[in-house]
């Protein structure tokens, strides 16, 4: 053999295999920072890539996804890691794309990733059934007080039947107000649509008739939903123009019997502001799929409330629903690796 030969191959192949780099034989490389997506989306993946992935069922720490990523061809994440300039960078210029197991897409500095080239892959659609339905079970649970009632059951509360105890608000004759009227929106529309509240409005930049047409939803201004509704569902998407928009002031102005939903973001609330709202007995209830932090600390002073229902994060927690949105984020993945058109791409 040619010792200085292949030393001098080597120095030079050193630097890429270090970073993870691919060679002109070897398949792109993904970093998935769960282990715990559904399987069938990894094998999608493994047939043409080499897959590496964080090791436990949790959020992967920060430290381990900057070392992973680097040289990575393209990462698979989840709303939980922030994907901000510092991964990118750590990444390096071969990252193709991001692809996250998610709709919302705010920890993604997307911007970032446009002036980069990195393409953004996500999975509306795919969730929209699963989140409806979901946000009317925790609309359900919170008006008719269900997890309130179900403890009396365990905890010798229940002594009889007894005609005002344990009685909710019903949605029959209500108005029901929806900030935010896209594709989760009008899916939660539709199905509170058949309890035959008096009225349905809906909160957007720009009305959207047609689509509100089969519920006889009327566009209304933030200021006329808040005054007017005896139901507030929170469904848009956390932006700058949206964070917090649900704050002491706007909590101020809803009907003291008001019950809140909201299955958007945690961000869209001011948490103090709404604990407040609920212990002084402001507006009656509110029901919670996504907080701030996820997960709630055991010692937050909105679990000591009778009239809040908290929920994990679960939305999009229907077992098709989450396989189909592993295998939609990896098909982004393969898409970008080969320039192709993403099943459901980021546009920015
Ligand atoms: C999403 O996809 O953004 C939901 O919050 C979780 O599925």
């Amino acid at each position: 053999m040619r010792p200085l030969w292949i030393l001098s191959q080597s120095r030079k192949l050193l630097p890429a295999l270090l970073r993870g780099q691919r060679t002109m034989s070897s398949k792109p490389s993904v970093y998935v920072t769960r282990p715990d997506v559904d399987a069938s989306g990894l094998e999608l993946l493994r047939k043409s890539c080499n897959v590496s992935t964080w090791k436990e069922a949790l959020p992967v720490p920060r430290e381990v996804l900057l070392r992973e990523v680097v040289g990575k061809d393209a990462l698979y994440c989840a709303l939980t890691d922030k994907i901000d300039v510092a991964v990118l960078d750590a990444a390096g210029s071969q990252l193709k794309c991001v692809s996250t197991i998610s709709v919302g897409y705010e920890h993604i500095d997307v911007e970032e990733c446009r002036k980069r080239g990195i393409r953004v892959g996500f999975t509306p659609d795919v969730l929209t059934d699963a989140t409806a339905e979901l946000t009317l079970a925790l609309l359900l649970a919170t008006n008719r007080r269900l997890f309130e009632a179900s403890k009396q059951v365990y905890n010798g509360g229940w002594k009889s039947w007894a005609p005002m105890w344990m009685c909710g608000q019903g949605l029959k004759g209500s108005r029901v107000g929806l900030l935010g009227f896209g594709r989760i929106g009008q899916e939660i529309a539709a199905r509170i649509f058949p309890f035959k509240p008096a009225e349905i409005t809906y909160t957007t930049r720009t009305a959207r008739p047609q689509e509100a047409a089969a519920v006889n939803g009327r566009h209304v201004d933030f200021d006329e939903m808040l005054r007017n509704s005896d139901f507030i569902v929170a469904c848009c998407a956390l932006t700058p123009e949206t964070k917090e928009i649900f704050n002491a002031e706007a909590f101020n102005k809803m009907k003291p019997n008001c019950i809140f939903i909201n299955t958007a973001r945690g961000g869209v609330v001011d948490q103090k502001a709404l604990h407040e709202a609920l212990a002084s007995k402001r507006i009656l209830a509110a029901g919670l799929d996504v907080t701030t932090p996820e997960p709630l600390p055991l010692d937050d002073p909105l679990l000591k409330l009778d009239n809040v229902v908290i929920l994990p994060h679960i939305g999009s927690a229907d077992i098709e629903t989450r396989k189909e949105m592993s295998r939609i984020t990896a098909r982004n993945i393969l898409a970008a690796l080969t320039g192709a058109k993403m099943e459901a791409e980021v546009s920015v």
